[in-house]
């Protein structure tokens, strides 16, 4: 049989095509315009993702037995809000998980409503991004369409709903919206109060691994699969790059490096950090994890590569950066503001430490090394809540770079394992229609069987204390540019 799992991401969808013993036989991706309508603003057409998701599965499943499909699955981009009417018409753009335009809602949220309160209902405080503080935004900005919201969703919400005609979600993609009792694995009824809509207005909740439906006949005939595909909820994209990467089973980690930067941590039990610095969310493997999200990992990279030097040959460029570990020049990586451990949508990206013999390689290096040291951030608070952890798995566009994985190895001192492939929302897509499909008895077993790790990077005892030293300069330089950032956002 074939699995289709479909990765929504911020700039692609991908598509991937698996069999039922686990082999990836197509990948397909298509591109989406993102749009920026203020400064901090991030949006998305939801037409746009299912018309490309279509035409994108059409092609995926050229040239094979379409009548042998027998599941689809979903990672996608999570936190944005999609907002639907009665007729199920979208009513507004998508405000994506990298919107910066409710710091307002956040404030009212952290500081009235109460970080204590938030984190009883939800084991998560607010963060400019996540769904609730957008609900208060359009309840505030935009009565209009406030008042016509019959169906709120997360964007591969949206695909599934289109797909199946089911109000679906699962419970890892519905843990950021701060609506959701991660604990309890359900909606919070006193978020929905505070937020203004009824409990009706949210979708039905889901394992990440349980079947929402059958695909609509309509949607059979156009693709030429058969009515009996099963469309499984799928998870929020980290939830299912970590069970792509086989991150099942408690006190796994795996760093993801795309369009975001996360690092996942898995627990076989529920809690929280003091701070709330962490997010506290359930997994698609039906238990919890942790994670710690920068909204710049790649596209750093990327912007430095394509916007500001102009250029498309990223290994080329790396290959010029000679020594790590020695680099005067740091790079504060937060050009879409920063969430995890900050929360602060006015950060910005910032050089430091350039004299007169500063190369573009140590620019370079920089960006790369910039945000390895912004996830140790995170991994930093992980180990104060007492996890220990040896290694960490890698996916995401970024891990593609030998250089990367290694200066990630050595900064945050642990093993990094690269697997076959670094698909990892697509693969975790359709691994979890697998089981939705009963053709494997649980997430961990598909994930044992699946996930091939072909190389491991050892960190070098000598170049982790160089990194030792510079994270030590890192960690000074958010504090010391915070009033700045503030003043700047005046
Ligand atoms: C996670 C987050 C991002 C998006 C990117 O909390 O906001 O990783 O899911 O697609």
């Amino acid at each position: 049989m074939y699995y289709i799992g479909i990765d929504l991401g911020t700039s692609a969808v991908k598509l991937l095509l698996m069999d039922s013993e686990g082999g990836i036989r197509n990948i397909v991706s298509r591109e989406y315009p993102l749009f920026f309508p203020h400064s901090g603003w991030s949006e998305q057409d939801p037409a746009d993702w299912y018309e490309q998701t279509m035409d994108g599965m059409k092609e995926l499943l050229g040239g094979f037995d379409k009548s042998k499909v027998a599941g689809i699955g979903f990672g996608g981009q999570m936190h944005g809000l999609v907002m639907l009417d009665k007729e199920d018409r979208v009513i507004r753009p998508a405000i994506l998980w990298n919107d910066g335009r409710t710091v307002e809602e956040c404030r009212y949220l952290n500081e009235v409503v109460g970080r204590e309160r938030l984190s009883e209902y939800t084991a998560n405080i607010a963060f400019a991004g996540f769904t609730a503080p957008k609900l208060l935004w359009v309840k505030e900005k935009e009565p209009q369409n406030f008042a016509r919201i019959a169906k709120i969703m997360l964007p591969k919400d949206y695909i599934a709903y289109r797909l199946s005609g089911v109000h679906c979600t699962d419970v890892s993609d519905a843990s950021g919206t701060l609506l959701f009792d991660v604990k309890n694995r359900t909606w919070s009824k006193e978020m929905c109060e505070i937020c203004g809509v009824g409990e009706d207005v949210l979708p039905k909740c889901f394992e990440s691994y349980e079947k929402v439906g059958t695909v609509l006949p309509v949607v059979a005939a156009e693709l030429g699969i058969p009515e009996s595909t099963v469309v499984a909820a799928g998870a929020g994209d980290n939830a299912a790059a970590a069970v792509g990467t086989a991150t099942v089973g408690p006190n796994r980690c795996n760093i993801s490096l795309g369009t975001s930067g996360t690092i996942f941590i898995t627990t076989d039990h529920f809690g929280v950090d003091e701070h709330n610095a962490l997010h506290s969310f359930a997994h698609a493997d039906g238990n919890y994890h942790l994670m710690g999200c920068m909204l710049s990992a790649a596209s750093c990279n990327k912007w430095w590569m394509d916007e500001i030097i102009g250029t498309k040959d990223y290994a080329g460029e790396q290959e010029t950066i000679q020594k790590l570990g020695e680099n005067p020049v740091y790079f504060l990586p937060y050009l879409m503001g920063e969430r995890s451990p900050h929360n602060n949508p006015n950060a910005r990206g910032t050089f430091i430490g350039m004299s007169m013999d500063t190369t573009r390689a140590d620019m370079t290096q920089a960006v790369l090394e910039g945000v390895a040291f912004a996830l140790r951030d995170s991994l930093e608070v992980a180990k104060a809540l007492g996890i220990r952890l040896e290694r960490t798995k890698i996916c995401g566009g970024g891990a593609r770079s030998p250089l990367w994985r290694k200066i990630i190895a050595n900064v945050l001192g642990l093993k990094v394992d690269v697997i076959e492939n670094e698909q990892g929302p697509a693969l975790g897509g359709a691994m979890l229609a697998a089981v939705a499909c009963g053709e494997y008895a649980d997430v961990k077993e598909i994930a044992d069987k699946v996930v091939k790790v072909v190389d491991t990077i050892e960190p070098e005892p000598e170049l982790v204390a160089k990194y030792r030293e510079r994270y030590q300069v890192f960690q000074e330089l958010y504090p010391a540019c915070e009033p700045v950032f503030d003043l700047m956002a005046q």
